[in-house]
C-alpha cells in the first residue's frame, strides 16, 4: 500500500520503520524538512520528503503530530486524494508544551480532529505507548500479543487501519465508531495498558468519560515528577502507572 506519514517523532518513526519492513511504500515528513529525518527510518526503506509531498499519490495518510499542531496541517489535506484514508494517532494533553486549551473537556479528540481537517479520520495507534509500540510487536497467533483499538465511521478506512495495525505487530480490535473513541483516550483503562485481544473489550466497556481528564492529568503529573527528579522511565513503568490508575 502507498502510505504517507506526517510526523517523524517517536510514533511516526516506528510506524515508518515497521510499515516499510512489512512491504509498504512509505513516505514520511516532519515540519523541518527531509534532511532532518532520522537516517534509520530511511535505512528501513521509507522515503523522506517535504510535508507538501507526503500527501500526494497515497492510499492512506497517517497523522502523528501533537494534537495542537493539527489545525496547522489542514492546508496540506486539500491535496490529499479524496479516497485516501486518514489515520490519526493523536492524544490530547492540555498541559503539554504549554499548549493552549485546544478542545473542551468532553469533546472526543478524534471527532475534533475530523472537524479541524474537514475529512473523516480513523483513530489508531493512539493507545499504545511509544516504548511498547517499538519493542513489543509479535506475530499473529501469539496468545500474549498486545491489541490496539481502532475506531472509525467509514468501514473502508477502518479495514485499512486494522490491516496496518496488524502489519505493525499488534492485534487490531474494532472499537466502534469515532464518537465512542473517548473509550481509548488518555485516562481510559484501554489506554497504554498493553492489554490483549481478550482483555481489551472489557477495558473499553469499563471506561468512564467523566473520569478521563482527572486520570489523564494524574498520570501526566506522575510522569513529569519522575522526569524532573532525573529518574529513568521505561515503557513497563508507564504501563504499570496506567494500569494502576484504572484499577
Ligand atoms: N509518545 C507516545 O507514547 C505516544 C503514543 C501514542 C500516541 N501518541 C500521539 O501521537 C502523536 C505523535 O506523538 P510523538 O510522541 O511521536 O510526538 P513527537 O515525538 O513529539 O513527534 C512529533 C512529530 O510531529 C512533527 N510535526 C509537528 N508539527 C508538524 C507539522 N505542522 N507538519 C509536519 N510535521 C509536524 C514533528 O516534526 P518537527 O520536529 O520537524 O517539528 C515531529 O516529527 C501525538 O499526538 C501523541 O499524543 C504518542
Amino acid at each position: 500500500m502507498k502510505i504517507g506519514i506526517l510526523g517523524a517523532g517517536s510514533i511516526g518513526a516506528t510506524l515508518a520503520t515497521k510499515l516499510s519492513r512489512a512491504g509498504h511504500e512509505v513516505k514520511i515528513a516532519n515540519s523541518r524538512g527531509p534532511e532532518t529525518i532520522d537516517s534509520e527510518i530511511v535505512a528501513a526503506g521509507a522515503r523522506a520528503v517535504e510535508a507538501a509531498d507526503v500527501v500526494t499519490d497515497i492510499e492512506a495518510l497517517i497523522i502523528s503530530v501533537p494534537l495542537s499542531r493539527i489545525p496547522a496541517i489542514r492546508p496540506l489535506i486539500a491535496n490529499l486524494p479524496s479516497d485516501a484514508a486518514i489515520l490519526d494517532t493523536s492524544n490530547y494533553y492540555p498541559m503539554r508544551d504549554g499548549q493552549i486549551q485546544a478542545l473542551d473537556e468532553g469533546q472526543v479528540e478524534s471527532v475534533w480532529v475530523t472537524e479541524q481537517l474537514g475529512r473523516p479520520v480513523t483513530k489508531a495507534w493512539n493507545a499504545i505507548g511509544a516504548g511498547s509500540f517499538e519493542a513489543k510487536g509479535t506475530a499473529p497467533g501469539d496468545p500474549d500479543r498486545i491489541a490496539i483499538p481502532v475506531a472509525a465511521d467509514r468501514e473502508a478506512d477502518k479495514a485499512i487501519a486494522m490491516r496496518l495495525v496488524e502489519d505493525t505487530g499488534f492485534d487490531a480490535i474494532d472499537s466502534g465508531p469515532l464518537a465512542d473513541s473517548w473509550r481509548q483516550q488518555p485516562g481510559a483503562p484501554a489506554y497504554c495498558t498493553d492489554l490483549t485481544r481478550d482483555e481489551i473489550p472489557d477495558a473499553l466497556a469499563a471506561a468512564r468519560k467523566d473520569l478521563l481528564p482527572q486520570r489523564r492529568d494524574l498520570a501526566y503529573a506522575a510522569i513529569m515528577e519522575k522526569i524532573e527528579k532525573g529518574e529513568t522511565l521505561i515503557s513497563d513503568d508507564l504501563v504499570e502507572l496506567n494500569r494502576g490508575l484504572s484499577s
